[in-house]
């Protein structure tokens, strides 16, 4: 969990690679959904673009059926699901009806005006490797270090399009911090540390609870 631009993408990434378990990003699959023209994809469009949510009942039916993918078998990292009340609560109904649970909500708290300069920094390829022009810039410019391809940023990274997204955000998704802290799930971290630093206090964490699960 976290704020547009607090670094849910660049830190899923990492931990994937780690533990080998799917990143699911509700992000990205709306944007592939877009990019096949799909009539999900058109509607979704126009709502990222406002910078509202899209509604819970298609979240919620797109994440339940993700999470019945074989690869997810093993356990999954969710970035950008649960952002409502009731999107958390079916997350949890539907871990409890395959008898697993969630290990913890990571929180990475940025305040606004760090979040924003890295928005406006953001670019990424079309697989969604991330890079900031200033503070994680690729090898060559322009180009991804990883698959060689275009990067271009997003549609929703223009300003106003960002102060939209922060609202949605602080409205909708924040009492999520309340729900998760009285279910003693909530770990935050300081998301303005450096992205190693933020990784590293991450996989400290993660140790830590998978320590407490064996015993
Ligand atoms: P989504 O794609 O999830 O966008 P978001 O929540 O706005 O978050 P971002 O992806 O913009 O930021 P991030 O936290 O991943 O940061 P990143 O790692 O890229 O969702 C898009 C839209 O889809 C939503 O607005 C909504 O409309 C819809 N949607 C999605 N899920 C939904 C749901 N469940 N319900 C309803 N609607 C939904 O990092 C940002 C930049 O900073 C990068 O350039 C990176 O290189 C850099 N950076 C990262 N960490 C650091 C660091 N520690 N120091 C310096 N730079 C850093
Ligand atoms: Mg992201």
């Amino acid at each position: 969990m976290g704020a547009p631009g607090s670094g849910k993408g660049t830190q899923a990434q990492r931990l994937v690679s780690r533990f080998g378990i799917p990143h699911v990003s509700t992000g990205d699959i709306l944007r592939r959904e877009q990019e096949q023209g799909t009539e999900l994809g058109l509607r979704a469009k126009q709502i990222m673009e406002a910078g509202g949510y899209v509604d819970d009942a298609t979240m919620i039916a797109m994440i339940r059926n993700r999470l019945t993918q074989p690869d997810a078998a093993n356990g999954f990292i969710l970035d950008g699901f649960p952002r409502t009340i009731p999107q958390a609560d079916a997350l949890a109904d539907a871990l409890q009806n395959r008898d697993r649970r969630l290990t913890a909500a990571l929180l990475i708290d940025a305040p606004d005006e760090t979040v924003i300069k890295r928005l406006s920094g953001r670019r990424q390829c079309s697989d969604g490797h991330l890079y900031h022009v200033e503070f994680d810039p690729p090898k060559h410019e322009g180009r991804c270090d990883q698959d060689g391809k275009p990067l271009s940023q997003r549609e929703d990274d223009e300003p106003e399009k960002i102060s939209k997204r922060l609202e949605t955000y602080h409205e909708q998704t924040e009492p999520l911090k309340d729900y998760y802290e009285e279910r003693g799930l909530l770990r935050r971290f300081d998301g303005t540390q450096d992205k190693v630093k933020v990784h590293d206090h991450i996989r400290a964490t993660l140790a830590t609870l998978r320590l407490e699960e064996r015993l």
